[in-house]
């Protein structure tokens, strides 16, 4: 039995521009009227130039859709040609922002330090940080998935010393279940994610009970539900199945419905 409320969060990557952004958060907005879902917290996380628009549709039909961005300035102001900064998307209504995706992590060499200033700097603009972490198929392979969890943890709860489990998030996602059309087992995913929790309690001690851990890596409506059932998976950051509307409803209903049919009850 858990009383973390689940959260779903729609990562749409490189896709979507403003124009399909409304269209797509229109859509969702209507299927999600007709589903229950209120048991779960709902994230859509655009890309950053599509921010304001969707907040606008959020807003104007008063949906019940926490908003996201992929990505943050470590820095809060200053010369910084090309970046964004948490104040400047809390300004925008954005509340939770990913920090160190893997792809971030591969394509633009954001490092362990790197990641934890980052998430920092999430902290301090009024942003709940997503710090994804996963290993790559080699270390699995090799078997040091734990060691390279808790490296890429413990950078991040090391900097951020006496944070409030509530105001952050970890996604566990494993590099080779993204975009692979493979997801992990959910026992897998489980014992992944319990790893992570017994992490977290040496910095957080019994907060880390509080702190949600989600898993992501090809989910779909289709295992949503088994992906959630261990005890420490707390929700699910979905990439491609969030790009229809019809997708991410899928999931999101698969999940208030697993959450709704067994022991699992959230708290808020
Ligand atoms: P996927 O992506 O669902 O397309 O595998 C997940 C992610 O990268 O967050």
């Amino acid at each position: 039995v858990t009383d973390r409320r689940p959260i779903v969060a729609g990562n749409w990557k490189l896709h979507l521009d403003h124009v399909e952004a409304v269209h797509h958060v229109t859509e969702l907005g209507m299927r999600l009227r007709t589903m229950d879902v209120a048991g779960v917290d709902a994230v859509v996380v655009p890309p950053f130039i599509d921010l304001r628009s969707v907040s606008s549709v959020i807003e104007a039909e008063k949906l019940d859709l926490a908003l996201g961005a992929q990505h943050v300035s470590e820095f809060d102001q200053g010369a910084y040609t090309g970046e964004v900064s948490a104040a400047m998307l809390a300004r925008l209504g954005v509340t939770i922002v990913l920090v160190g995706h893997s792809e971030r992590r591969t394509h633009f060499h954001m490092d362990d330090a790197t990641v934890a200033r980052t998430a920092a700097a999430a902290l301090r603009g009024g942003l709940i940080p997503m710090v994804c972490v996963g290993e790559s198929e080699v270390e699995r392979a090799d078997g040091s998935t734990e060691e390279v969890l808790a490296r890429q943890l413990g950078a991040v709860l090391g900097e951020l010393d006496g944070v409030d489990p509530d105001r952050l998030c970890v996604a566990y996602e494993p590099i080779w279940a993204i975009g692979t059309g493979t997801a992990a087992t959910p026992e897998d995913a489980g014992s992944a994610c319990a790893h992570l929790r017994k992490l977290a309690e040496q910095h957080l001690g019994e907060g880390a009970s509080r702190l949600r851990i989600l898993y992501g890596g090809s989910v779909g409506a289709d295992n949503a539900a088994e992906l959630v059932l261990p005890p420490d998976v707390d929700g699910l950051l979905v990439g491609s199945a969030s790009l229809t509307a019809a997708g991410f409803a899928g999931v999101l209903g698969a999940v208030a419905d697993c959450y709704r049919s067994t022991r699992r009850s959230p708290r808020r």
